[in-house]
């Protein structure tokens, strides 16, 4: 009879074997192992519920009031978890009988840490699905970055979206369970809504023509929790049949540098506002948030020509703001991309996995942006791919254009388009929003970037040829500047959004389109279950830190054609190019 050592995952042919199994050294080894798994498990919690200004500091701090903490880990990034390890269980017991705990306005919801299959394994098991370091670390240091790795698979099996996924029937479930996770919320937009109220209130006393304007992702469709709110002050100063008002006085801030405003008592109406610079009205708003706005703090301004901001964190809320006063070109560009969030529930999911994707693999996102694809970009590369699928899930900007009544020019720029989406017609596109994810990273792994601008005004490439000629004769694309990679905005033609992107970023992305579309390739069909871990599916593959091993070490040893991937995951990858063109070309 067969006897199965649970501790050791193993089978023994009889029970005197068993008696000699556990006996032996490697059981007893891997006993202590999975004993002290036991107690850290029941001497740990689980905690969730973190707002994006949630701070690691302030969590450990309000926890060790319940004993004394032996190890912390917050998911600082993504702020979605964080499990806190006490010395004694009592502590932790206490923490999970409280359930709720409030801290600085929001509510963690505190659990038992769950004892997962993975985690009673032996290490040595564990560790086998990683490659080897390249040197060979002292005894100590191997033992405290096992217990690091750990933690990491801790991080990614605990991570409460990926967790959800687990029970979702399909990936298109998977999508729609992403989206609604992290998708603002009515409180969200109620929250966003009123501190624009409360900002308007301010500065309406100094500036009484003014009104205040939400833009970009916290009105697009796109907007994640925590998101920035991107706020246009429009001082309506060139419009000239505004008729002023009786206001009460005020004392305007002292701004240095202001020269062109003599007078240090308000209101300021067009007059006095026509003869500042923008960086001057910038910096004026900033000395009236910092004097007076309840709850806005870390002010500065950031100078440009055409777009100064004043960026400030409302402490109420924790969310970042960026204020601008020049902005209405952003104003038209939210109001499209809103258009095309509501035209297909598609787009949403798209949108809302691909920048979760993005974000997660480095390649996108506006903290510290540098040379990555800003958020409003990687929404336009989304919508542009739309555009080309056959047939088409959106219409071309032109087409929006061509249905609207009316011309509405925005700085010299024809910024037209329909906004009443019942006159837009419904699209013959029936295409699943996981097959759609899965030729996404098709299409763009197959684009020569260096070849052509991106149109999503025609929703077509113009090869680069082409482009220049046009440039030549037309002043309005004039200054146009090629990059790596060339995405035109849809109303500044001059405008290349992708400007920033330099060629070693443009590398990485197409490898990451690459990557992304070998993994999802044919992942609604059965070819799909061989590639993938029994219990890793659809979005949990690709959104995993880690690629399976079916990606990698099956091909270490074969050396031509390789790339190393070492700076996408935790640990050395060598992928090899003609696997990926092989399975992801063909199609
Ligand atoms: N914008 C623009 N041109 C750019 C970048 C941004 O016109 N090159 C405008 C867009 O209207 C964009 C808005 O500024 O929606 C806000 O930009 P940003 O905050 O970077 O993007 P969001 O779409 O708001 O994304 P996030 O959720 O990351 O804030
Ligand atoms: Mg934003």
């Amino acid at each position: 009879m067969v006897v199965y050592c649970e501790i050791c995952q193993t089978s023994v042919p009889s029970d005197a074997a068993m008696l000699q199994h556990l006996k032996g050294k490697k059981h007893i080894k891997n006993a202590k192992t999975v004993d002290l798994r036991d107690r850290q498990i029941r001497c740990s919690v689980f905690v969730r519920g973190f707002p994006s200004y949630a701070r690691e500091f302030d969590i450990q701090n309000y926890f060790s009031e319940y004993g004394k903490i032996l190890s912390f880990y917050f998911d600082s990034n993504r702020k979605h978890f964080a499990i806190i390890e006490y010395e004694h269980v009592e502590s932790a017991q206490q923490v999970i009988k409280g359930r709720h705990h409030s801290l600085n306005g929001y509510t963690m919801v505190a659990k038992e840490r769950e004892n997962k299959p993975a985690h009673n394994k032996p290490m040595a098991s564990t560790s086998q699905n990683r490659s080897k370091p390249n040197t060979k670390p002292n005894k100590k240091k191997k033992l405290l970055a096992k217990s690091a790795k750990e933690e990491e698979t801790v991080e990614k099996e605990d991570s409460a979206i990926i967790h959800m996924f687990k029970n979702a029937e399909s990936i298109n479930e998977q999508m729609a369970i992403l989206k609604d996770s992290m998708a603002l919320t009515k409180e969200d937009f109620k929250q966003r809504n009123s501190i624009c109220k409360m900002l308007l209130e301010l500065l309406q006393p100094y500036f009484p023509e003014s009104t205040l304007h939400q833009f970009g992702s916290s009105v697009n469709g796109f907007g994640v929790k925590g998101c920035d709110l991107d706020l246009f002050l429009d001082f309506n100063d060139d419009k000239h049949e505004l008729k002023q008002k009786q206001h009460r006085p005020v004392q305007l801030p002292y701004v240095r540098d202001i020269t062109t405003l003599k007078k240090s008592c308000g209101p300021l109406y067009s007059n006095d506002l026509q003869q500042m610079s923008l960086y001057d009205k910038v910096k004026l708003v900033s000395r009236i948030l910092c004097e007076k706005g309840p709850g806005c703090n870390d002010i500065f301004c950031i100078p440009s020509t055409r777009c100064p901001v004043v960026r400030f964190v409302h402490e109420p809320s924790g969310l970042k703001c960026d204020l601008s006063v020049n902005n209405r070109l952003a104003l038209r560009n939210t109001q499209l991309l809103a258009v095309y969030s509501s035209l297909d529930e598609r787009v949403k999911l798209l949108v809302f996995t691909i920048r979760y994707w993005a974000k997660l693999r480095k390649i996108a996102g506006n903290e510290n942006a540098g040379p990555r694809l800003t958020n409003y970009a990687l929404t336009l590369l989304v919508v542009y791919y739309l555009q080309n699928t056959s047939p088409p899930v959106l219409p071309s900007v032109k087409t929006l254009a061509e249905l609207s009544d009316s011309t509405t020019m925005i700085d010299g720029w024809d910024c037209s388009f329909v906004k009443d989406i019942s006159l837009i017609p419904k699209t013959q596109n029936t295409t699943s929003e996981a097959e759609l994810l899965e030729k996404f990273f098709q299409f763009y792994s197959q684009t020569e970037f260096s070849a052509a601008v991106l149109q999503c005004q025609y929703g077509k490439p113009k090869l680069l040829t082409a482009f220049a000629e046009e440039m030549s004769q037309s002043s309005q694309l004039v200054n146009f500047k090629f990059g790596p990679i060339s995405v035109q905005d849809p109303f500044v033609l001059e405008h290349n959004i992708t400007l920033n992107v330099n060629e070693k970023t443009k590398h990485k992305i197409v490898d990451q389109f690459r990557i992304s579309s070998l993994m999802s390739c044919n992942w609604s069909s059965d070819n799909h279950s061989k590639l993938v871990r029994e219990e890793q599916w659809g979005l949990m593959m690709l959104l995993a830190e880690e690629l399976p091993r079916e990606f990698t070490e099956s091909h270490q040893s074969e050396h031509e054609d390789i790339i190393r991937c070492d700076d996408m995951y935790s640990f050395p990858i060598v992928f090899k190019m003609s696997m990926l063109s092989e399975i992801a070309f063909k199609q």
